[in-house]
């Protein structure tokens, strides 16, 4: 199993499951795996912090048992993360993150985004704190004292909802504020709109894990999309 903590010698690829044909899900994970990609990103919405829905623990447990070595990076779109630690890591999900953007629900639930982070890794599970390309740079400040204590932080290059939408190059400047900020045992990833004209100004960034549904699962050439994007750092 993967070991997010270990700095990567190339970007790592977490395939985003979101494009992937659902009907036929484990072939899918399958192919994009045995083509390069060091991860899979499953993207869990409620209905209430982003207007979809997509997956639960279910989707997780399924993939743990078709893949028992794979590392499971579960983006949690949802107003309650801390409701949904232990179905998830039940499950057999490797890594559970959270948004900066639901502060607010979970102050008036008694709770901060520590308290989210101690419960997942009392679970033993990796956590990740992911931020939206509308929350800016100074809305970060009243995280860093829990920055230190994450595994992956994540920055949200589209608004969260839904697979295939642009990139959108401002998030670039939080990336290199939060890169500034984490350790080298501290992975930054970034998420929405990234294929291999948009990847190589996030690693430069500072990101070193891709995540990315549309161009892989849609491209019919999944191994070149691949192999660009673990290039992505060396031009
Ligand atoms: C968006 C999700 C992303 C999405 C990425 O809310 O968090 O993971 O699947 O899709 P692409 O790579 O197509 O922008
Ligand atoms: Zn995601």
């Amino acid at each position: 199993m993967l070991d997010i903590r270990h700095k990567p010698a190339h970007p790592l690829i977490a395939a985003s499951i979101l494009s992937a044909d659902f009907a036929r899900m484990g072939d899918e994970c399958r192919d994009v795996l045995a083509l390069g990609a060091d991860l899979l990103h499953l993207d869990v919405m409620d209905g209430h912090f982003v207007p979809n829905l997509t997956m639960g623990p279910d989707m997780v447990r399924a993939l743990r048992r078709a893949f028992p070595d794979v590392y499971l990076d579960v983006h949690l779109m949802v107003e309650r993360p801390d409701a949904f630690v232990d179905a998830f890591a039940d499950a057999g999900a490797s890594l559970l993150s959270f948004h900066v953007e639901v502060c607010r629900p979970l102050r008036e639930a008694g709770l901060d985004a520590g308290n989210v982070i101690a419960a997942i890794h009392a679970r033993g599970l990796a956590a990740g704190l992911v931020v939206n390309p509308l929350t800016p740079v100074d809305a970060l400040h009243a995280f860093e004292p829990v920055l230190a204590d994450v595994e992956l932080a994540l920055v949200m290059s589209v608004n969260p909802g839904r697979s295939g939408q642009a990139f959108i190059p401002d998030v670039l400047n939080k990336a290199r504020w939060l890169k500034a900020r984490l350790r080298d045992d501290q992975r930054l990833e970034m998420d929405g709109g990234l294929k291999p004209t948009t990847a190589p100004a996030a690693v430069d960034a500072g990101v070193d894990v891709i995540v990315t549904a549309s161009a892989l699962f849609g491209s019919d050439d999944r191994a070149g999309v691949i192999r660009q994007l673990h290039a992505a750092g060396n031009a």
